[in-house]
């Protein structure tokens, strides 16, 4: 399996979906995508997922970033699925393009494949891969959970916040942060810079080591 991971350029490749044929990097633009995979149309736990990814819709589309579904199968599959999907969050609409790979030619260029689930035909089937996309259309992060554990979107909402707010100040969010909580200065800035980046001041909090390397800043 490639080792697709953060860094690496997302491959531009030509895929079919439920809105017709594109190029990922024209899907992505000048914006952020998240490219998100699915074991398989009409399985229980995609299902939620797709609702859920539905309903954050409003929350992905204030941070400027579009969705990008995939699941092994095809483009009829999908649709069909999709009313299924809808009808399980009602008021939802799936209004994001959904890949169909029922070859698994692009789950294996992704790094989507789950090495234990095979469907009733023995072909692997893809893992709940989440890469988020940024504007360069490189991997900014990514998630690889198993086909039994369906994903959390408020940790994928919160992922991208730290993300973008990252992309703004040399900053980096600390354990458990939320948005609003105070961040932590990037080991990179030295004091003397971050007195000019931070003019408001920042917290340094006292270890044992006294290296002054843990600052709290509000931005
Ligand atoms: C599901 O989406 O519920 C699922 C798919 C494949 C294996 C296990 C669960």
């Amino acid at each position: 399996m490639p080792g697709l991971t953060i860094g690496d350029t997302c491959p531009n490749l030509d895929v079919e979906t439920t809105q017709g044929k594109m190029k990922i990097h024209d899907y992505v633009g000048n914006g952020w995508v998240l490219l998100f995979s699915h074991p398989g149309d009409f399985t229980p736990v995609c299902t939620t997922e797709l609702s859920k990814m539905a309903q954050y819709i409003p929350e992905f589309e204030k941070r400027g970033v579009k969705l990008l579904g995939l699941s092994c199968d095809d483009v009829q599959s999908h649709n069909d699925w999709t009313k299924d999907i809808e009808a399980y969050a009602p008021g939802c609409m799936v209004t994001y393009p959904i890949i169909a790979d029922p070859n698994r030619e692009v789950i294996k260029q992704l790094n989507m494949v789950d090495p234990d689930e095979k469907d009733s035909k023995g072909q692997h089937m893809p893992s709940r891969a989440l890469h988020i996309v940024g504007p360069d259309k490189m991997i900014k992060l990514s998630f690889l959970y198993p086909a039994t554990t369906g994903r959390n979107m408020d940790e994928v909402v919160r992922a991208i916040d730290s993300l973008q707010l990252a992309t703004k100040h040399k900053i980096a969010t600390p354990a458990n942060w939320k948005p609003g909580e105070p961040v932590v200065i990037s080991p990179s800035v030295t004091n003397e810079q971050a007195k000019v980046m931070f003019p408001n001041g920042y917290k340094t909090v006292e270890l044992p080591s006294k290296k002054d390397y843990l600052r709290f800043v509000n931005v």
